[in-house]
């Protein structure tokens, strides 16, 4: 299969993971025999330095032609006193935008051997495994924010969602379910805001469409605490932009770190931006120390759902859970024993396990 990919680095360990799932993706492409071409786009405050715009048109159209996008990280403190429009975040914020990616999914699933490494009960951690799906493109983040009133005393943010975009998005909620233990949890602040109130009606009424799945509704912030109490009771989390950026940090505490939650963010059609849940990380950046892991697991998610490539997909995701098994793992994570490694040693790991999967299909052929 040929496919080309865009690669967007962006800022700080943005970087310096993108280098990593490229890796794994051409040992993919060579034990599969497929042909993976890349191209690599500017986006975020490098960006802002090289063309003076955090999300170039070049960009842009790269990412409109591609089969699918790989994006690092944005951001940084070099950026942070800058007018809002040329914000590293904008370009980000604006990719998802001009591409219609208002799905974005964040499948969350402790891997055993890192159960020791929440800082929650092993008991309490076990066995959890969930999805969020979260409004990507509306929102908070996407209402025009007032001018400063007021002297400067004063400002106003929207959130605004129509019927339509709430809508789509609870539809791909449903169907992710129906694929999983079929439990959703609609999860709002409907005890305060409009918009949470029609994002309920609209689940309800949705539900009928979808029988085999159960349905329930949470406040946001009784949710953020059951999600770290009792994780093991949900499946499917729906919900806004927001609200699901605040959830889904919390929710890595339960795998350990933030460097190890991967994210799909799609359109309707499948074509999609694959890119960890983590940040830029200003304060780990160059210094070799990032987890790759949640950017290698994206780019098993651009696999499986941009591309279909369900075995390929799999084989990245049993070469990570058979590094961790092997005791090998980053400093992020807080973990007594095994050996800690750097970025690259860590990929140098997952690539070494895929080409030996090669070995021994290639010893089983003959
Ligand atoms: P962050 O996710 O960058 O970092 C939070 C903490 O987690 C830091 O201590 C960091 O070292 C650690 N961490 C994150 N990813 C890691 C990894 N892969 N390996 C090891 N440790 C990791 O969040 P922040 O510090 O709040 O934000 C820093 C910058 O990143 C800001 O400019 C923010 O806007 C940006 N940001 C960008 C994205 C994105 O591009 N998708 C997401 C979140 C934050
Ligand atoms: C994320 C990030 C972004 C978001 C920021 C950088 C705009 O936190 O991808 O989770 O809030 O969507
Ligand atoms: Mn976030």
């Amino acid at each position: 299969m040929k496919k080309h990919i865009v690669l967007l680095p962006g800022d700080g360990i943005g970087q310096e993971v993108i280098t990593s799932a490229q890796e794994v993706l051409n040992a993919v492409a060579e034990e599969f025999d497929h042909s993976f071409t890349f191209d690599t786009k500017d986006i975020g405050g490098s960006a802002v330095d090289l063309h003076g715009t955090p999300l170039p048109q070049d960009t842009v159209d790269a990412c409109k032609n591609a089969d699918a996008v790989l994006l690092g990280a944005v951001g940084g403190p070099k950026w942070d006193q800058l007018p809002s429009h040329l914000r590293p975040e904008k370009g980000l914020l604006g990719i998802r935008k001009e591409l219609d990616l208002f799905a974005n999914l964040r499948p969350i699933k402790g891997f055993p051997k890192l159960l020791h490494a929440s800082p929650l009960k092993e008991h309490v951690v076990k066995g959890s495994d969930l999805l969020i799906v979260r409004e990507l493109t509306g929102g908070l983040y996407f209402g025009t924010p007032s001018e400063r009133r007021d002297n400067g005393h004063s400002v106003v943010d929207t959130l605004a969602y129509t019927r339509t975009e709430i809508e789509r998005i609870v539809d791909k909620a449903f169907q992710c379910a129906q694929l999983r233990r079929k439990q959703l949890t609609s999860v709002d602040k409907a005890n305060v805001l409009e918009s949470s109130k029609l994002w309920r009606e609209i689940v309800d009424e949705k539900s009928s469409q979808y029988p085999d799945v159960t349905v329930e509704h949470q406040l946001v912030d009784s949710a953020a605490m059951k999600l770290i109490t009792n994780p093991t009771a949900f499946d499917v989390i729906v919900t806004e932009n927001m609200f699901g950026d605040i959830l889904s940090d919390e929710a890595s505490v339960l795998t350990g770190s933030l460097g190890m939650l991967p994210s799909a963010s799609l359109r309707s059609d499948n074509f999609g931006l694959y890119e960890p849940v983590h940040g830029s990380a200003p304060d780990i950046a160059g210094l070799g120390l990032a987890n790759p892991l949640a950017m290698i697991l994206s780019a098993a998610l651009m696999l499986r759902y941009s591309f279909q490539l369900e075995d390929e997909a799999k084989l990245i995701e049993d070469a990570v859970q058979s590094v961790l098994d092997d005791g090998y793992h980053t400093s992020d994570l807080q973990l007594e024993g095994g050996q800690k490694l750097g970025t690259k040693e860590m990929t140098v790991q997952i690539v070494e396990y895929i080409k030996s999967q090669s070995t021994t299909n290639s010893i089983l052929n003959c």
